[in-house]
This record gives structure tokens, sequence and C-alpha cells, in this order.
């Protein structure tokens, strides 16, 4: 049917690229030792398993958004756009404290632009790439010029030091981005989804209704831990391929890789199954930052940037996954 009226066609760019990343870790340096008591674990254990030797973990009275504005700041600041052309602020969290508002409001008002779009998404691990591609679509449609993209968690509030299934990956962190408009694609089409069969394999021990009600203890992680491993290897590197395909690149394109830092193994493993070469640059801060969910890939990101092993114009693969089973990825060409 035709409609009465006729809708301008809407402005469209053609692309987008990351201009620059920040990143805060918490200011504790949590080595092994220090949590294996209530877990009846050892520090030999949780190396062998994980890779991991320390997890940063931010003090009581650093907050989810004392990290987010931390990275935030140096992510606006070293990409040098001007901050009215600041569109929109998108947070990928699962420990803001409050239901509601946003972390993206508050921010916004920080930061001096209360006026964007803003919102926080629930994607868990997958998060940050979840994050980018949205500012990739928000910016290829027209509806923002610069898009601050955060992944950021204080995961030590949802820990339980007596759960042997996860409390030893866990850290606190925010890695942040700035995505703005390209005329080439710097950012490639973004292959995401979930597995809802699954949405339980990690989970929160009870609802915040339980705690009310006295029907359980505060709400902490947990998670099947084998099952997660096989889902995570199994599944992300074919996810990985498909992403690449439409991307028009093959594996030999890649010269970073940046998975989700879940957990060493499953980094190796993913190297292993997609057959990267020596030369390809593999993301490995989950040993010393631990697992921080939205946060770990801006974080290892920034961490390679920093020390010169990722550098402009490298071909960089992204990919996030963990609870829902959400997962998304994207191909990156660096700044
Ligand atoms: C969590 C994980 C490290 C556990 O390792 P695993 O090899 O699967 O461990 P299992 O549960 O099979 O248990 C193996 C043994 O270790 C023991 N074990 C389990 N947790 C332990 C812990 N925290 N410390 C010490 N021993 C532990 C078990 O009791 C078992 O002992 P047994 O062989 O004497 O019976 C592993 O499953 C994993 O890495 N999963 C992926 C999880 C992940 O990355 N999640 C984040 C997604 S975002």
């Amino acid at each position: 049917m035709t409609s009465r009226v006729t809708l301008p066609p809407q402005p469209t760019v053609p692309g987008s690229q990351v201009l620059a990343y920040g990143a805060a870790r918490g200011d504790l340096v949590v080595p092994n030792e220090d949590l294996i008591e209530p877990i009846n674990s050892s520090d030999e254990w949780i190396r062998q398993r994980t890779g991991i030797i320390t997890r940063t973990r931010a003090s009581t009275e650093i907050g989810v958004k004392d990290l987010s504005l931390t990275a935030a700041k140096e992510a606006i600041e070293r990409s040098g756009i001007e901050l009215d052309t600041l569109d929109a602020i998108i947070v990928s969290t699962i420990t803001f404290p409050y239901q509601t508002p946003s972390l993206a409001t508050l921010l916004a008002g920080q930061l001096g632009r209360p006026d964007v779009i803003a919102y926080d998404i629930s994607a868990a691990c997958a998060g940050f790439a979840y994050g980018i591609g949205q500012a990739d679509a928000l910016i290829r449609t027209g509806s923002a010029r610069n898009v601050l993209v955060i992944g950021a968690e204080k995961l030590s509030d949802v820990v339980d030091p007596t759960d042997r299934s996860i409390s030893f990956l866990l850290g606190d962190g925010a890695g942040a981005a700035i995505v703005g408009p390209s005329e080439e694609p710097k950012i490639g089409p973004t292959v995401w989804g979930s597995d809802g069969d699954h949405w339980d394999t990690i989970r929160m021990t009870g609802s915040l209704i339980q705690f009310r009600d006295g029907e359980g203890p505060w709400p902490t992680l947990e998670q099947d831990g084998r099952t997660v491993f096989r889902w995570a290897v199994w599944h992300t590197a074919k996810k990985i391929r498909e992403m690449l395909e439409q991307s028009a690149l093959t594996v030999e394109d890649i010269d970073v890789f940046v998975p989700h830092q879940a957990n060493m193994r499953i980094v190796d493993e993913l190297a292993k199954q997609l057959g990267l070469g020596e030369d390809v640059v593999i993301a490995r801060d989950i040993a010393e930052t631990g697992n921080t969910s939205a946060a770990s890939i801006p974080l290892a990101t920034h961490r390679l940037i920093e020390e010169g092993a990722a550098k402009s114009g490298d071909v960089l693969v992204q990919f996030g996954f963990g609870a829902g089973l959400a997962y998304a990825g994207q191909v990156l060409i660096l700044p």
C-alpha cells in the first residue's frame, strides 16, 4: 500500500573507524595466592587451567562509573575529536549497581555532553563488540557523528570468594573507544548473535527479588565451566571464519587477534583452530588483568597498542563471547 506521504531519504556515510582507545584497570593487583584458600585451589592449578597470574581489581571506593570515566577521558583526548561532535555514548556493563537510569546517561552528564544519545547494553563479555557494531551502524546511517563505546565492569562486586567455578577468573576494569566516520570502512560487518538455549550456562546465583525476600544471598556469578569452554572453542572459531568471509578476508590477513580474555586456554585453542601464523600478535592481557568481561577486549587492545605490538593500519580481529550465550565480533583496521 502506498503511503500518504513520502519521507526524505536518510543521509548515509560509507564507513566508520575506531579513532582511539582508553583504558582503566583496577588499582589492586591480586595474585592467585590471595584467592586460593576459600576455594581449596592452588597458584599452579589456576595458572595451568586459566593462564591467570594476577587479576586487577578496584578498591571499594572506586566504582564502575569511575573506571569508565577514566577510560572515556583518555579515548576522547587521544581521538582529538571536539566534544561537541560526540553524539552517542554506549556502555556495556553488567555491574552498574543501579538498574536505571543507565551508566551511559550518568557519564554523558559528567563528560559535559548531557544531551547525547546514551544507553547501556547487557551483553556481558560480548558487550564491547556489540557496542562497536551499534556504533558502526549509528554512524553509517547518519544518526551520530562520533560515538563513545565503553566496556566496563566491577566484577569483584559479584564474586563469591568461595565459588570454585569462576571467582578466580574475574577482574575489574574499563576500556573505551571513540568510533567516528570514515570514507573507507575500517570496521567490517559485525557477526553477532546469541544462544538462548544456553542462557544460564553463565548465570547469577539468584535474583535481586530473591535477595530482597531473604530467599538467598547477594547474587554472584557462577558458571558451568566445561560447557562454556567447549561452546566457546567450537562455536567461536566457526563464527570468526564467517566474519572473515563477510569482510572478504582470510586468516592470512590477520595481524592482531584479540579474542575475549576469558581464559588463556581458550585463547590458545582458538589460535590453533584458526591456524594463526607465528607472526600474528595475540592478546594475552588475561595473564595480568584477569577476565574483565566487557572491558577485556578494549583493555587488551589498548595494551598491545601501548606496547607497540599492534600498529596503525594493522588488521585486528576481535571477538567477544560469554553469558547469554551472546557473541559478537568484527574486523577492525587500526587507527
Ligand atoms: C573453569 C575451568 C578453569 C575449570 O577447569 P576444568 O578443567 O573444566 O575443571 P573441572 O570442573 O573439569 O574439574 C577438574 C578438576 O579440577 C577441580 N577443580 C575445579 N575447580 C577448581 C578450582 N577452582 N581450583 C582447584 N581445583 C578445581 C575439580 O574438583 C576436578 O578435580 P578432580 O579431577 O579431582 O575431580 C574451565 O572449565 C574453564 O576454563 N572454562 C571456561 C570458562 C570461561 O572461560 N568462562 C568465562 C567465559 S566469559
